[in-house]
């Protein structure tokens, strides 16, 4: 595909085959291109259409080394200490080994992803509400979605957060934002638009009341 080109694809269709993507090359994305997948992330929705995001683009590699080390500390010390256990499935953590080897493989890699869209949400950085990162994860979710629409991959990440105060003075944030996620975008070199697995729609539904399911085969 030409890189400023887009798929056309259902809307269906691309939020079916919308996986994480963590193998990718270090290609340059066009600024148009990055215009064009912020400017669609931004029509997703806020509380009061308030719009507190702002979206730092980050290419800089020293930059993205720096943060790209705290990540990797982090990784490590969340999932690569289990790594032969998740690999050979004594511990069953959700990742899966699949997934546990690309988030791996990310981990390693992630300051080569040519570009990195940082969710910023302001006057959040002391909120206890739990409900605060629905202000912007579905524009999160537009971002991921209008990435994929160019052929570009990308990961929501979080393992930065324990670096929150060190990757705000990096990036001068002002005191009252939260950085929401990482996202590494790239050109995939691995993996296909496959449809993510999860449980099944009639386990995760319930209908009027808790925990009453319905058998979707029947409609
Ligand atoms: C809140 C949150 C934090 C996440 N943090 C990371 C992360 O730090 N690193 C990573 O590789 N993936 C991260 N992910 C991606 C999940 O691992 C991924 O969504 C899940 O495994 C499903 O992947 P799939 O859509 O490819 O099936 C995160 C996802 C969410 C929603």
């Amino acid at each position: 595909m030409d890189k400023k080109s887009f798929e056309t694809i259902s809307l269906i269709d691309g939020l079916h085959s919308t996986p994480s993507r963590r193998y990718l090359s270090d290609t340059p994305i066009p600024d148009e291109i990055i215009w064009n997948i912020i400017d669609a992330a931004i029509r997703g929705p806020s509380g009061g259409n308030k719009q507190g995001w702002v979206w730092m683009v980050i290419r800089d590699k020293n930059t993205k080394t720096k943060i790209a080390h705290w990540y990797l500390k982090n990784w490590n010390k969340v999932y690569g200490i289990r790594r032969k256990e998740i690999l050979s499935g004594i511990d069953d953590d959700a990742l899966g080994p699949k997934n546990f080897l690309s988030a791996d493989h990310l981990a390693n890699h992630i300051q080569d992803a040519p570009l990195w869209i940082i969710p910023v949400l302001r006057d959040v950085a002391d909120s206890q509400d739990p409900r605060v990162g629905s202000s912007i994860y579905g524009a999160v979710q537009n971002l991921m979605l209008a990435a994929r629409a160019y052929g570009i991959g990308s990961t929501l990440t979080a393992l930065h957060s324990t670096n929150e105060t060190q990757i705000k003075s990096l990036l001068n944030l002002p005191d009252d934002a939260l950085t929401m996620a990482i996202i590494p975008l790239g050109y995939p070199v691995k993996g296909r638009w496959s449809q993510p697995k999860r449980k099944s729609v009639e386990e995760v539904t319930y209908w009027e009341s808790w925990n009453v399911k319905r058998d979707r085969a029947k409609y």
